[in-house]
């Protein structure tokens, strides 16, 4: 049987429109497999990707982080994953910097500690949403020790517990989300209340209800003025620890909001999608999440499938197909850039 033809969607220089073209048909090496994708996720990252040509290390590139599909080939070494199985997966180009590990293909290699197979009850589509921001949540959430996200830059370490299958008794612990209906704060959320956290979100209004389904036992409007009083009064009534803050936005009007909230209860941890504040108090230990980190390896291999099987961990923000077929990733990173709520932006294949 002649190989199958790989295509991709490619990015020749920063500021351009991918093109999709042929590509080669990767091979699984050790530790990997090679998906055949039935769906692909868009992240903001993607549109940094594309506009500024950031972690970009080779010309032309093929980025993209998302994946859901069919595993084509396991590497030699590779347990837990056959031909055919169907599988997420956290595609790494960012760090790789190899073309056949972006998502942004009809195949793509993911490693097989960063894949997770998908019931067959779920979709693709909606499948897909999942496997970064579970990364970026457990990056969040369960580093201890602080590590570096980028030159001068740590990595924050609250140190929560994993996730769980059992039902959770309260860990005491009280931790707010900023951003509770943004993809990586919804699955933050899922996966802190999922180790007994009790989370106070902070959404917009209209997605009140969305954080509550992912587990939020209070949600706060980022529009509302006194926000920051009513989230700390939360924190005073929740009568659990206060661990400090995810803040899945990070822009100063959320910055300064947080340091609000963290110097008003004595300090704690500040976890940031993006650089910290450059100046902090002596008591807050603020870092950036850096999410592609061996501390989600558990979580993928333990926790994922049966969460999903068991609906304990469920896909959301759920999808938005924008199109079928690698031509409508442009569209696709052209809404991402416009913005979204409490949605992920799916192209199908
Ligand atoms: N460092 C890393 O490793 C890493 C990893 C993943 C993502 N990121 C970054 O994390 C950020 C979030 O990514 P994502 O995929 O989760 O984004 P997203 O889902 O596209 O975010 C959209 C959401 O942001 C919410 N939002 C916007 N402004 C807000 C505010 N002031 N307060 C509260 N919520 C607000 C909106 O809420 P409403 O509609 O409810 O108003 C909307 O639901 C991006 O900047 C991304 O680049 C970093």
């Amino acid at each position: 049987m002649s190989a199958p033809k790989n295509q991709a969607a490619w990015l020749k220089k920063a500021g351009t429109p991918l093109e999709v073209s042929d590509a080669p048909l990767p091979t699984a090496g050790p530790g990997e497999i090679v998906v055949k994708n039935a769906a692909i996720a868009i992240n903001p990252l993607d549109c940094h990707m594309q506009d500024q040509g950031v972690f970009v290390q080779q010309w032309p590139a093929i980025f993209g982080c998302d994946v859901a599909g069919e595993v084509y080939e396991a590497g030699p070494d590779v347990q837990g994953f056959k031909k055919g199985d169907r599988v997420i997966g956290h595609a790494i180009n960012l760090v790789t910097g190899r073309p056949q590990d972006g998502a942004f293909a009809l195949y793509t290699v993911i490693p097989a500690d960063k894949a997770a197979i998908l019931p067959d009850a779920i979709s693709f589509q909606d499948g897909v949403v999942v496997s970064f921001a579970v990364e970026a949540a457990v990056c969040a959430l369960s580093v201890k020790e602080p590590g570096i996200a980028m030159p001068g830059v740590s990595t924050p370490a609250l140190g929560l517990p994993y996730p769980s299958l059992d039902a959770m008794p309260s860990s005491g612990k009280t931790l707010v989300v900023y951003g509770g209906s943004s993809s990586v704060g919804s699955m933050t959320t899922q996966l802190a209340t999922a180790a007994g956290i009790h989370v106070i979100a902070i959404s917009g209004a209209h997605n009140f209800d969305f954080s509550k389904r992912c587990g939020a036992a209070q949600v706060f409007d980022h529009k509302d003025p006194p926000v920051i009083k009513k989230v700390i009064k939360a924190i005073g009534k929740s009568g659990g620890e206060f661990v400090g803050i995810f803040d899945a936005i990070a822009t100063p009007e959320t910055y300064a909001n947080d340091l609000a909230i963290l110097s008003k209860l004595g300090g704690g941890h500040l976890a940031c999608v993006h650089p910290p504040p450059t100046e902090v108090p002596a008591n807050v230990r603020a870092g950036m999440i850096f999410a592609v980190n061996d501390v989600a390896t558990p979580v993928y291999k333990n926790y994922v499938t049966p969460a999903l099987q068991a609906g304990k961990l469920r896909c959301l923000p759920p999808p938005t197909v924008v199109g079928k077929g690698l031509e409508h990733i442009n569209e696709a990173l052209k809404k991402s850039r416009a913005g979204v709520s409490a949605t992920k932006l799916v192209v199908t294949l």
